[in-house]
């Protein structure tokens, strides 16, 4: 781990004069175990304000990961809270299939959750629990893969319920990592996509495969990428991860990822972990808080191309959208 940045760019420095890499290998190369020309790139992440169309419909955002552990409950519950200072109204919703983790990570233990959603037994305004931080969040079932079960007019019931969402500002998903159908689909149909990873080769690897699969299983010129390295050493570190990541999605992908930020490697997050709060609660102004907060100001700086709503994104999600 100490030496990967040098070592990185030891690489790209002997990789740069190199013209016209063989595809297979540079694209393999994106765990920085071998390297890649990554000169010129672009990753400021910075894009112009987008008008809005309806401006009350919430800004949904996924946060997704290749490989587990990445940071991905961490990441949507503190930007929530980031989101929140700024003044907006927001939900998280926990749409992994596993462990219930945005409770566990607020040390909240809710009587329902989307299983009972789902099974109608509850509305989703009755199951929305609000926390003592601002933010409300809507718990995760195990049997959250039901949903793919109901029947047409069952759907429908549920695409209602969850529209009923829409008077927030922002829908923060935290999904389970990796490849299911109902991840993919959230993200195809969010906003925006956060991709995070951790400068680890193998989170790399994993990270970049679902982007692959994000853009060979979708038509994603309507859905925006972005990109998190989580437990970065330093701005550098993550630079060299983002850069050669952006760089090989572009060239190979023919996709647009846009460099969100990063955030410090900092012991005060498993701390808050282990007290079953938000590090931006523990302690707003460690390196983990600000990075955030840095995430996040630049996020609130870019709109989504459009906003489609939760109704639209369900729609999508359930495969009856238009041109999804
Ligand atoms: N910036 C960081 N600095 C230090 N440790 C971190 C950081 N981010 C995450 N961690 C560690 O990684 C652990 C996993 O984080 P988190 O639960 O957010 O990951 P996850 O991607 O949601 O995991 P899962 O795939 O299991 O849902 C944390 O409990 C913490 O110990
Ligand atoms: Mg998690």
């Amino acid at each position: 781990m100490e030496d990967q940045a040098e070592k990185l760019r030891e690489i790209m420095r002997q990789k740069k004069n190199v013209p016209g890499d063989a595809p297979g290998d540079a694209e393999s190369d994106v765990s920085g175990d071998a390297g890649s020309d990554t000169s010129g790139a672009d990753i400021s992440g910075e894009k112009p304000i987008r008008a809005r169309n309806g401006g009350s419909k919430a800004r949904i955002i996924t946060v997704t990961s290749g490989k587990g552990g990445v940071g991905k409950t961490n990441l949507s519950v503190n930007m929530a809270l980031a989101f929140a200072r700024l003044g907006k109204k927001v939900v998280v919703m926990d749409a992994d299939l596993g462990l219930a983790n945005v409770n566990v990570m607020l040390n909240m233990i809710p009587k329902y959750n989307l299983y009972h959603v789902i099974k109608k037994q509850k509305t989703i305004k009755e199951i929305l629990v609000e926390t003592e931080y601002g933010i409300s969040i809507v718990a995760g079932a195990s049997g959250f893969s039901q949903i793919a079960n109901m029947g047409e007019e069952e759907r429908q019931d549920f695409i209602n319920e969850l529209d009923t969402l829409s008077n927030v500002d922002i829908i923060i998903i935290d999904t389970s990592a990796g490849v299911s159908s109902n991840v993919l689909d959230f993200i195809a149909a969010a906003d925006d996509a956060v991709i995070i990873t951790t400068p680890e080769p193998t989170a790399i690897t994993d990270a970049y495969g679902i982007i692959k699969i994000i853009a060979t299983e979708y038509d994603t010129l309507d859905m925006s990428l972005k990109l998190v390295v989580n437990r970065a050493k330093s701005a550098a570190d993550a630079k060299n991860v983002a850069d050669r990541m952006i760089n090989i999605a572009g060239q190979f992908l023919n996709l647009k990822v846009d460099y969100l930020g990063f955030i410090y490697d900092d012991p005060a997050v498993p701390q808050a972990v282990l007290r079953q709060k938000p590090f931006m609660v523990v302690d707003p102004r460690c390196k983990a808080s600000i990075s955030v907060q840095h995430i996040v100001e630049r996020m609130d700086r870019t709109r989504p191309r459009e906003s489609r709503g939760f109704g639209a994104m369900l729609r999508k999600f359930f495969g009856r959208g238009e041109g999804a």
